[in-house]
């Protein structure tokens, strides 16, 4: 747990970013819809620009530095790297999170899903198809099935 003491009108992407010094939470349109700014809220995908910090005390916030364990990568992030679905890599952080929220959702979804999953991060680099190879790589590992 981590407690912080902030202004009433801080975004939780200020908190994370300027007071924790989470850098992987990105600062990019800080209006709802870029998604770079992407964290998972008890467990549910949310822009942290758009919400005041207040709001969310007591409340579970994973960044992706929480994705891995023990030193190991999240398969998500292995998959990631295998299927060369990140360049600049600026979008990745929020794409990572929104994968796991949908996988934890949905452990086979379909392309059309992913898709849905995703349409509120922008990936300015435009590997949405290496991302989504990355994320049914992942779907298959996680069930066991082998490529
Ligand atoms: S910075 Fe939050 S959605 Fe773009
Ligand atoms: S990898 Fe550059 S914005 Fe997605």
């Amino acid at each position: 747990m981590v407690k912080v003491q902030t202004e009433p009108n801080a975004t939780l992407l200020d908190v994370l970013r300027e007071e924790l010094r989470i850098s992987s939470v990105k600062r990019g349109c800080e209006v709802g819809e870029c998604g770079a700014c992407t964290v998972l809220i008890d467990g549910k995908p949310v822009n942290s620009c758009l919400i005041l910090a207040p709001k969310v005390e007591g409340r579970s916030i994973l960044t992706v530095e929480g994705l891995t364990r023990n030193d190991e990568l999240h398969p998500l992030q292995e998959s990631f790297i295998e299927e060369f679905a990140l360049q600049c890599g600026y979008c990745t952080p929020g794409v990572l999170l929104t994968a796991k929220a949908l996988l934890d959702l949905k452990p086979s979804p379909t392309i059309e899903e992913i898709k849905e999953a995703l349409s509120g991060n922008i990936c300015r680099c435009g590997a949405y198809q290496e991302i989504i190879n990355a994320i049914l790589k992942t779907s298959r590992k996680l069930q066991g099935k082998s490529d």
